[in-house]
């Protein structure tokens, strides 16, 4: 079977039953009924932009090529391996690139296949070849592929075996290869960088694709057919956003070269691959609320958030992010002097495809939102110096981080 024959196939399977886990995964263990027997168009369309396919770089072949229509651009097939390495794996990479290999395999990349949240969310599609496409981006860790479909049923694809299967590769989801390994026209592969080396042991072809925020778009944005909004729109986002303009990109920020050596016992570091970003960083907080405040007396707090760290809105991505923001009253012993007041970002839509949007209160990149309430310490208090804590929680219903944004010191009296 060609790759553009596994392409087509891959992204022909079941769209409505795609819709039921995604929606799972924003409402939590409890998924919604099956959209009404309908089958949208099926094709998920992959972001591609006009300036890529300009691309300088004319030796290094194209990350993810701009799909043919109806063709995803995952997964990729890579079935040589580049010269000089006697592994397509994160772990063969690992033996030489350390510091990148353990900063991946904390990072929801690593994780993109083992996560038990992804995991229960595709059973609950019966393993849909399309839900793996992002997760699992190289065709050989796919155990199966569609070979055409019952009555030309989108639903019911035909699963071969995929001979060139990789069990262990698999299990490392958007592994190092899906970025850095590509197959060349001659019928070798080559590793992508930044950076050409005489001491390399492997081939690398020097590209500037990696540098593109384009890169993480192939995966980090994703429309429905119908919908009123990309359901991932972080590139969008980023894209409207002044970091665009002033050509500060995803890897800017999320892969800042913060960790290790870029060789093991070299010196030097190199792009960290947690690709996480310090939560702290996304909202700054300003307090306006009195110096002192008097037990059993109401004062008013002004909470007003900023955005002026994250490329784009925050929260971002999967509709089931929120942020939560929590500003809590505490008196000198560290106790609570009132009730916390909590307000709560995020993209609400509907349980089923094509997901229109109910309700949005995300704060847009550079953007802000203030708020005032009432607060009425307790009598009961500790007097003498307090403090208004504000604590931001991102994540998902399942798993968040909570970070401190401003602790604003406060008298009691
Ligand atoms: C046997 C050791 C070894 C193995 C295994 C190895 N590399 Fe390398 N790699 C190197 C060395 C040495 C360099 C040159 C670094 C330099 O001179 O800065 C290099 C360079 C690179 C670069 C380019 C660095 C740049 O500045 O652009 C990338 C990307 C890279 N390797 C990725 C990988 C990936 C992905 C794997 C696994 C599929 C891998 N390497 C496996 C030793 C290795
Ligand atoms: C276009 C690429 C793409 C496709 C196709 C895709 N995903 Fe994802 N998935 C992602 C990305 C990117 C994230 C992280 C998004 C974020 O948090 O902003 C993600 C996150 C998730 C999460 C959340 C994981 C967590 O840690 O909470 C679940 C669950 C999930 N996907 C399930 C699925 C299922 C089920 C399908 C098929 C119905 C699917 N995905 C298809 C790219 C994709
Ligand atoms: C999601 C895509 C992605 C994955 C997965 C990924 N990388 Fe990278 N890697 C990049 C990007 C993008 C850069 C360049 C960052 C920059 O310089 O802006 C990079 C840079 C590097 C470099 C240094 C090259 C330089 O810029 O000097 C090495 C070495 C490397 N990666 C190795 C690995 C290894 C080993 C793995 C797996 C353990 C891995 N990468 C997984 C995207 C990825
Ligand atoms: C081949 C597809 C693919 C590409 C390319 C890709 N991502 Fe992802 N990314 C994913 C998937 C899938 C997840 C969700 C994994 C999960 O939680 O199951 C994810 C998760 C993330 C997360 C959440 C991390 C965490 O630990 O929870 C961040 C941040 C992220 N990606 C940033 C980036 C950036 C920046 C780039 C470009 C340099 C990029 N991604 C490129 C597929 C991709
Ligand atoms: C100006 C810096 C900046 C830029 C540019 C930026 N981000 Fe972020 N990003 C952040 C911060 C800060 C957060 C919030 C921390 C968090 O939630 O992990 C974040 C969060 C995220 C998340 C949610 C992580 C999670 O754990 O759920 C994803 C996914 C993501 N960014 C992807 C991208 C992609 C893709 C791009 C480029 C299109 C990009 N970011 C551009 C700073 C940036």
């Amino acid at each position: 079977m060609t790759n553009t024959t596994r392409g087509a196939l891959v992204a022909s399977v079941a769209v409505a039953a795609i819709g039921m886990a995604l929606a799972r995964g924003r409402k939590g263990d409890d998924p919604p009924p099956a959209p009404a027997g309908t089958l949208a168009e099926p094709n998920i369309e992959l972001v591609t932009d006009p300036e890529v396919a300009v691309s300088p770089v004319v030796e290094a072949p194209r990350l993810f090529p701009t799909p043919a229509s109806g063709t995803p651009a995952l997964p990729v097939s890579i079935d040589v391996l580049p010269a000089g390495l006697s592994s397509l794996s994160a772990q063969g990479c690992n033996a030489c690139h350390a510091a990148a290999h353990d900063t991946w395999a904390t990072s929801g990349h690593g994780k993109a296949w083992t996560n038990p949240a992804f995991q229960s969310a595709l059973a609950s599609v019966n393993d849909s070849t399309l839900c793996q496409s992002c997760h699992l981006p190289i065709t050989n860790q796919h155990e199966a592929v569609a070979n055409g479909y019952v009555d030309g049923a989108a639903s019911r694809p035909v699963l071969v075996a995929n001979t060139a299967f990789d069990a262990g590769l698999r299990a490392e989801g958007v592994t190092c290869a899906a970025c850095h390994v590509r197959a060349l026209p001659d019928g070798s592969a080559t590793i992508l960088g930044t950076h050409a080396s005489a001491n390399s042991p492997h081939r690398i072809t020097v590209t500037d694709e990696l540098q593109k925020p384009e890169l993480c778009a192939t995966c980090h944005e994703v429309t429905w057919p119908g919908a009123d909004q990309p359901y991932y729109a972080t590139y969008t986002e980023w894209k409207g956003s002044g970091w665009a303009s002033a050509g500060v990109t995803c890897q800017h920020c999320h892969m800042a070269p913060t960790t290790g050596a870029i060789v093991t016992g070299t010196n030097g570091v190199g792009p960290a691959h947690t690709f996480a970003a310090n939560p702290a960083r996304a909202l700054s907080a300003l307090v306006r609320m009195p110096g002192t405040v008097h037990r059993n007396e109401p004062f008013d707090l002004t909470l007003t958030l900023q955005n002026s760290g994250a490329g784009h809105s925050v929260p971002t991505g999967n509709p089931a992010n929120t942020a939560t923001v929590t500003v809590v009253l505490l008196d000198s012993s560290g106790k609570e002097l009132a009730a916390p007041w909590r307000q709560t970002y995020a993209r609400t839509v509907d349980a089923a495809s094509p997901y229109l949007t109910r309700a949005d209160n995300r704060i847009q990149a550079g953007g802000q939102a203030a708020a005032t309430r009432r607060f009425t310490p307790s009598v009961k208090g500790a007097p003498g110096l307090g403090y208004a804590e504000v604590r931001l929680a991102l994540g998902t219903p399942g798993s968040t981080r909570t970070v401190v944004l401003a602790r604003v010191p406060v008298r009691v009296e």
